[in-house]
């Protein structure tokens, strides 16, 4: 496990001309399939990765991992995800504290959203499930910041259900090795050859397989998602509105209420392009305005996330 892989795509260049060759010659029959499937499980008897929501199934634990997972990467998620268990290591601990708490366990990951979002579908979890994680997909992307390829995720890590499940290295995967040269492929046409890959005996190892596979893909060749027609490029972070959320978030988790003209000093930002941020911040519930001082808001208000 975290070996230093190859440069060459595949772990047996061997069969990874193989399937190329054939795939050619034949398109994706079942032959073609099954060694694609010997390919990328090749790569993950050799180089699969460990990571601590891959050793439990706790299905409270795998949600947390797989809203982290959405659009962090897996070394920034790793020294956060501990620690946010420790603050709340059940559903029930989440859905009961306050947003304040949430956002201060969720810093340095970004995308603060994400964290309100989770604590909301903590509290729908228990004031509607019970307080059992729903394993059906379709259940699951009725919870706010649940998307299709999150809930299949959960559905699969923490059930092991057959589920197709398509997100940004399952796609490069598909991308590189059956659409070798074509441009603006569609999930669509991913779709039936995801579902026939499909390793409906071990889910679970099958997409931590794909995974592995397809963050390999992204060290060794140039990025080929940017041939699917779901690619997206992901906006500069420095300097940005995304970044100055996040401090204007993070001096306001640690202080009593603030002026405009306060958290314009502490953030270094002219007040002419903090105030539409503050605006934003308290139309979605983030923060709310007294007078004229922002604080971060606590209690209800986060509903609106979905
Ligand atoms: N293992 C389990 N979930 C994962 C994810 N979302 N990204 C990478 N590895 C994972």
């Amino acid at each position: 496990m975290d070996r230093q892989a190859p440069l060459l795509a595949g772990d047996e260049p061997g069969r990874a001309h193989a399937f190329a060759e054939a795939l050619a010659r034949h398109g994706p029959t079942d032959a073609v399939v099954a060694c694609f499937r010997a390919l990328v499980l090749d790569h993950y008897r050799a180089f699969g990765r460990r990571m601590p929501w891959r050793e439990t199934t706790d299905p409270y634990r795998i949600l947390v991992s797989e809203v982290m997972l959405q659009q962090t990467q897996v070394d920034r998620v790793r020294p956060r995800y501990g620690l946010f268990l420790e603050a709340f290591p059940t559903v029930e601990a989440l859905a009961a504290a306050s947003p304040s708490e949430v956002l201060m366990a969720w810093q340095g990951l970004g995308y603060n959203r994400r964290a309100l979002a989770l604590q909301s579908a903590a509290a729908r979890i228990v004031a509607e499930h019970d307080g059992r994680i729903p394993d059906d997909p379709a259940v699951l992307v009725t919870l706010p910041g649940i998307g299709p390829a999150t809930a299949a995720a959960i559905a699969v890590y923490a059930f092991n259900r057959p589920e197709v499940l398509i997100e940004t290295n399952v796609r490069r995967v598909f991308l590189h090795c059956f659409f070798p040269d074509r441009e603006g492929v569609r999930d669509a046409e991913l779709l039936p050859l995801v579902r026939r890959a499909l390793d409906t005996a071990r889910p679970r190892e099958w997409y931590w397989a794909l995974m592995d596979y397809g963050t390999h893909l992204a060290k060794t060749l140039p990025n080929p998602n940017r041939r699917s027609a779901h690619h997206a490029v992901q906006a500069r972070f420095e300097g940005s509105r995304r970044q100055l959320r996040g401090r204007v978030l993070a001096v306001l988790l640690g202080s009593a209420p603030l002026s405009l003209g306060e958290i314009a000093g502490a953030v270094g930002a002219e007040p002419d392009r903090l105030e539409p941020v503050l605006a934003r911040l308290a139309e979605e519930g983030f923060i709310a305005e007294e007078g004229l001082f922002y604080r971060i808001r606590d209690g209800p208000g986060t509903d609106q996330l979905k």
